[in-house]
């Protein structure tokens, strides 16, 4: 569940693509590659640290900190369980679809306009739900059951072992995929366009702020899943070296996935004769019309490396959401376990049917308008802003030396005061700016042309409803032990 390994998910094909490819390929990769640098390496050690310092789940970490503080580690969580897990959930849903459609490799010939019309049946507006899609419901009700499965039995570790075989597999399809694209003609303009910084967008602050949320996803920053994770560490683990690993192979990853999805794309628009920013439509589609093509045209089992592609692909969204429902799990019963005798099954059961019931929206014709909307402003309002008040509270009131004193106490390769300054000045210095920036570039332009009603509702007043939510489970009291160790930071390493 927690592996380092099975950190890779959808972000890594799904998102990634997309993102990369709305805004403008080389254009993206240059702040995308320094988001990683200046706030994803930093931000994934400081969570290490914070989750394997104070043992507990996010809430309980901040609890420990401070009681004032206890609102952010239940946000976390709150926001994705209650906000990207919804859709997240949906699209793990899609890859079962895909999978089962890859034995007929139903898209045909025009991947676009099956996966829109025949498969969405996109709707005409946000408002304008156009029913449930049967075939998308069944798959999502399943992936729920299933992650309700894995969480109720604990069969995490059955997932960790899955795990162990489908992304090393997953890599490798994917390899197969960019071995073959580039030899397609046209594939080398995609490759380049994909390469080739442009820098006439490159200050173009909105790209800017898609790469910072992009690595926040899928690095899965902000989410409490790493605090969460680095709490169950044995007490001598290598905390800079797990997270520098998980950092970089993560993003290499997507970089190298992203040879396969520019290869089509430059194949396309050379068939087309279009330009390859014309050749697909723009927004969360694309990875399931491009990898349908790039199937499509290999010269043999297609169909057989379809269904391992996407099946791979639904192993590893099923481990991302396992992940998060056992953080927010771990985070209910850290608080609320003894005293309200509440058990892992029960609080599994309840949260997994509120998933379920939540993801409906997602499966029905207008599910693709309101993930795109909820996605844009949860990444950058939700884990944006998260990750800037953690720098901040890590930084400032836990004192970013006495966490780096800890981690280095552990790590192999030590951390020097640069590490310090990125925690409390730097990093929280480009977030904020990236955050004020962008918001007052919502109210100049609607994202997306959506109307504005619906980003007001679906958009701010989806994270207002998270903020009350996370704000209300901090009032009731811990039991008194379970802060104890709070003033004694100095010792609470030696307990396990
Ligand atoms: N890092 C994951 C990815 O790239 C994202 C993720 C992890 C996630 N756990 C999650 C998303 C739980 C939603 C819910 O796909």
């Amino acid at each position: 569940m927690f592996g380092s390994r099975s950190l890779a998910g959808l972000g890594n094909i799904w998102r990634f693509s997309y993102m990369c490819y709305d805004n403008g390929g080389g254009a993206f990769l240059v702040p995308y590659f320094v988001a990683l640098i200046t706030t994803g390496i930093p931000l994934m050690i400081l969570e290490y640290a914070l989750g394997h310092k104070e043992h507990g789940s996010s809430a309980l970490s901040f609890a420990k900190i401070g009681r004032r503080h206890e609102w952010l580690g239940w946000w976390m969580p709150v926001f994705v369980m209650f906000g990207i897990m919804l859709y997240y959930s949906v699209i793990i849903g899609w890859c079962a679809n895909f999978a089962y459609y890859s034995l007929s490799l139903k898209w045909g010939q025009d991947a676009q306009a099956f996966f829109y019309k025949e498969f969405l049946g996109l709707s005409k507006g946000v408002f304008n739900l156009g029913g449930i899609r049967w075939p998308i419901f069944i798959s999502t009700l399943l992936v729920w059951i299933v992650t309700w499965l894995i969480c109720y039995k604990e069969i995490n570790h059955g997932i960790e072992r899955a795990c162990e075989i489908f992304m090393p597999a997953l890599f490798i399809l994917t390899l197969v995929l960019v071995i073959w694209g580039v030899t397609l003609p046209g594939a080398l303009n995609g490759i380049k366009w994909y390469l080739k910084p442009d820098f006439s967008k490159i200050w173009n602050l909105k790209v800017w702020v898609a790469a910072y949320g992009q690595i926040f996803f899928t690095l899965s920053l902000a989410f409490g899943i790493m605090i969460t994770y680095a709490s169950y560490l044995p007490e001598e683990s290598d905390l800079v070296k797990n997270a520098l690993i998980t950092s970089i192979t993560n993003c290499g990853y997507s970089f190298i996935a992203g040879f396969a999805v520019f290869s089509v794309i430059g194949y396309m628009a050379t068939t087309k004769g279009v330009a390859i920013s014309e050749v697909i439509d723009k927004g969360p589609a694309l990875a399931f019309i491009v990898y349908p093509e790039a199937i499509s045209l290999l010269p043999m089992l297609n169909k057989l490396f379809g269904v391992l592609f996407f099946s791979a692909l639904l192993i590893a969204g099923l481990s991302s959401g396992v992940s998060l429902v056992e953080a927010m799990n771990s985070a209910i019963l850290d608080k609320f376990g003894n005293r309200h005798q509440l058990t892992r099954a029960k609080v599994v059961t309840a949260l997994c049917g509120c998933g379920f019931l939540g993801s409906l929206v997602f499966t029905s014709g207008a599910g693709l308008f309101w993930l795109d909307i909820v996605d844009h402003f949860i990444t950058q309002y939700g884990l944006v802003v998260a990750g800037l008040l953690e720098c901040i509270i890590v930084g400032w009131v836990v004192k970013a030396y006495i966490l780096r004193k800890h981690i280095n106490e552990v790590s192999s390769w030590k951390l020097n005061k640069a590490w310090d300054f990125m925690i409390r000045i730097f990093t929280p210095a480009v977030l904020l700016y990236m955050v004020g920036s962008s918001l007052i570039g919502e109210f100049s332009e609607p994202y997306g042309n959506y109307p504005v009603a619906a980003l007001l509702l679906l958009g701010l007043g989806w994270i207002a409803a998270t903020i009350v939510l996370a704000v209300a489970v901090t009032i009731p009291k811990w039991e008194p032990n379970k802060l104890k160790y709070e003033r004694r930071p100095e010792e609470d390493h030696l307990i396990v």
